[in-house]
């Protein structure tokens, strides 16, 4: 397969596990016979120090033209202690979602035996929980009408029967491929938008009767995750209350720095890490690339390329058990590993696997 992959690197942390991610990506095409091509783009703080602009139509046109974009990270603790800033880097992620009409935002929460030590939950409650949040991405607060005035401002939760249904239906196409049990998580004792999500799917779940569908309050389903994560398979929710679930449930499983995410929707899809920039460690070679290598995965899945998303899980796995880790996860007494030596080791590893 011909792969042109756009190279978003952005910002902190973001140039070093990207060049972990290019990596693996490459070494995992050289050996199946993919012909993959890469562009790098500016976006973030760099592209407003740059071009003045976090998203700038260049960059677009590069993701446009792209099958796929692999984003690392955006931000900078310049402009996150300046309210009053005009342009934020953050706009930059949310311009490229809008733009790229990423409706569907896909957020995996899997725990690797290996670590599960390092989770702030019992072993007993969080060993073997593994579900996915169906994010919303380009709705809800995040694009509704606003105001910011002085002394009064707001937010507006907007969504349209369409917005609700077309993510619906890809979280209920997850639920098929997976354990067929849907919650659905919205705070209609409250919200307007809540109970136009509510009932659309109470519409919709006639059509899927494979699928067991419940209903959560978001304040219930923020417990629920620490009680008893195992009792999720797949989740969606609208964009706000998936951003805020989506870290609870990355926390969970002992690291942030192992989660990818998948953005689809009606142009080019994005695979990124679900953690930030990370500011304090850049340059370090400390940063855990393995969030940005199991995008790696998830774009391979994407493509259907299903033994070499596997493959690069593999790698990963092996990584782990090998103690092969970054600072944040490395057993005590253990040998030191950087982010480099980390990505290293999975090439190495992907390049000699029979
Ligand atoms: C995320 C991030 C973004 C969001 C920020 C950086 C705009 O937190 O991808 O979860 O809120 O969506
Ligand atoms: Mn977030």
């Amino acid at each position: 397969m011909k792969l042109k992959i756009a190279v978003l690197a952005g910002d902190g942390i973001g140039p070093e596990i990207m060049e972990q991610g290019v990596a693996v990506l490459s070494a995992v095409a050289r050996k199946f016979g993919h012909e993959v091509t890469y562009k790098e783009a500016l976006c973030g703080a760099h592209a407003i120090d740059e071009v003045g602009d976090p998203f700038p139509e260049e960059t677009f046109q590069t993701c446009k033209e792209a099958d796929a974009v692999l984003f690392a990270s955006v931000g900078d603790p310049k402009f996150d202690n300046d309210p009053t800033a005009k342009v934020r880097p953050e706009q930059g992620l949310l311009a490229m979602r809008k733009k790229l009409g990423l409706y569907a935002n896909i957020r995996p929460v899997e725990t690797f035996d290996c670590l599960i030590h390092k989770s702030p939950l019992k072993d007993e409650l969080v060993r073997g929980a593994d579900f996915i949040c169906i994010r919303e991405l380009t709705g809800g607060m995040y694009f509704g009408e606003k105001k910011e005035g002085t002394d009064e401002a707001y937010d507006t939760n907007f969504y349209s029967r369409p917005e609700v249904e077309r993510i619906l239906r890809v979280a209920y196409q997850y639920a098929r491929q997976r354990r067929h049990h849907l919650t659905v998580v919205d705070k209609a004792n409250v919200l307007a938008s809540s109970r136009l999500w509510r009932k659309v799917a109470q519409e919709m779940m006639t059509e899927y009767p494979d699928v067991e569908t419940d209903f959560m309050y978001v304040d219930n389903a923020a417990m629920r995750m620490i009680q008893d994560p195992r009792f999720f398979d797949v989740m969606v929710t609208e964009n706000t209350f998936g951003d805020i679930l989506t870290d609870e449930g990355s926390c969970i499983t002992g690291s942030m720095g192992l989660l990818p995410s998948a953005s689809t929707g009606s142009s080019t899809p994005v695979f990124e890490p679900i953690h930030g920039s990370w500011p304090q460690g850049k340059g370090l070679n400390i940063a855990n690339p393995l969030a940005q290598i199991l995008s790696v995965a998830m774009l391979f899945e994407y493509f259907g390329l299903k033994a070499e998303g596997a493959l690069v899980r593999e790698a990963v796995k092996a990584s782990l058990d090998a103690n092969v880790r970054t600072p944040e996860i490395q057993v005590e007494g253990g040998a030191k590993y950087g982010t480099r030596e980390v990505g290293a080791w999975i090439v190495n590893y992907i390049e000699n696997k029979a």
